[in-house]
């Protein structure tokens, strides 16, 4: 198998194979859970390495009322049967679609509301499912600056959608043309800057005032775009935003593991059956959720940065989100693992991210 991620060099502060290391229970704050039967075979991944999850609205049709958010919680807490104390402990953070029809009703709802965490923005057309997302981005200001006032979290997939802009450009022309003057002109509005890809990024959000924060994957952290095109056409590695370039990839790494509380784990996690991964026109997303935290120990690893690995994966999110930490500890083996070719999916497969390939670390079940 030709290795699809950048050649990592060896660097010296590797752990020793079966060591092992403990942290803070970690969450996923940016997850795609699906419904129905997908969303029962995915859960179960979750389950295992998050306490908690951000769940994306992107259903089909999204959630957009309070209504529609706390039927959607039912769903997954249904999945969750309480004798099991893994799932017990599970806790869905919901999040609302804003739409060109959000009212200001349904955002003094949402911020009443202890279940729902923010709304998310997706420019009309940016991704999987936005097609009912925000067309006129200007027009949401009055929505923004009541979410600023009653202190409801703003989470963005951050894409310009103007077809005239080169597709790999697209996160930086949302940020030059969108997202600076919006943060400026609502100081106190928090700002999640989701699934970050760019150097651009990385800089933007260093250079906001903390209450604007980004979360990471981890495959915008393991491969560049080299990776969609390697050996022939890769559809399991096309997500969005699109994998950037190395000196883009390098950046997440540096910023990922600086121990900076701006950057927090959010997997994007994006299941599709394999049929729709691999047609003439093949959906958006990766699916990481079965070794999602192991992925990010690698990285962290690579860097001689473990140490850093409890603040993105346990504490930096918490703190963001004004939650207390989870107080129980994960543990993670130096341990190879091999990652299998497809996992059922509801009535087809899914084709997970290292299939039939090995991930370095294990977590002990
Ligand atoms: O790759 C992606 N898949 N990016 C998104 O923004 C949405 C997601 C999905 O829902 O499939
Ligand atoms: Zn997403």
């Amino acid at each position: 198998m030709p290795s699809l991620e950048p050649q990592k060099p060896n660097k010296l502060m590797q752990r020793e194979e079966g060591s092992t290391m403990s942290l803070l229970f970690p969450d996923d704050w940016h997850l795609h859970l699906r419904d129905g039967e997908q969303m029962k075979d995915v859960l179960k991944h979750t389950i295992q390495r998050f306490r908690r999850a951000i769940i994306m609205p992107n259903l089909n049709p999204p959630i957009c009322t309070e209504e529609q958010a706390e039927n959607y919680r039912k769903r997954i807490l249904s999945l969750l049967s309480s004798e099991d104390s893994l799932e017990s402990q599970f806790t869905p953070l919901m999040t609302l679609y804003l739409t060109d029809q959000t009212s200001k009703e349904e955002i003094k709802r949402a911020s009443r509301n202890d279940m729902i965490f923010g709304m998310k923005l997706y420019p009309m057309g940016s991704t999987t499912n936005s097609s009912e997302g925000v067309r006129h981005l200007a027009q949401l200001n009055p929505i923004l600056s009541l979410m600023e006032e009653l202190d409801l979290p703003l989470l963005i997939h951050a894409e310009e959608t103007d077809p005239a802009i080169d597709i790999f450009d697209r996160e930086g022309a949302f940020i030059d043309r969108y997202l600076q003057e919006t943060v400026e002109r609502f100081q106190g509005l928090r700002i999640v800057f989701e699934h970050i890809s760019t150097s651009e990024a990385v800089d933007f959000v260093i250079s906001s005032s903390e209450r604007v924060a980004a979360t990471i994957t981890a495959h915008h952290l393991l491969m560049n775009r080299n990776s969609l095109f390697e050996g022939g056409i890769q559809p399991h590695n096309y997500c969005l935003p699109l994998l950037k370039t190395e000196r883009d990839r390098l950046a997440l790494v540096q910023a990922a593991v600086s121990g900076k509380a701006d950057f927090f784990l959010g997997t994007d996690s994006a299941p599709h059956s394999q049929s729709s991964k691999e047609r003439s026109c093949g959906c958006a997303g990766i699916y990481t959720s079965h070794c999602a935290l192991e992925l990010y120990a690698e990285v962290f690893e690579q860097e001689g940065a473990l140490e850093n690995l409890e603040g993105f994966a346990s504490r930096n999110g918490p703190s963001f989100y004004q939650v207390p930490c989870n107080t129980d500890r994960i543990e993670l083996i130096k341990k190879e693992q091999s990652i299998p070719s497809s996992f059922p999916y509801g009535s087809s497969r899914l084709i997970p991210f290292r299939s039939q390939r090995k991930v370095a670390w294990q977590i002990s079940k």
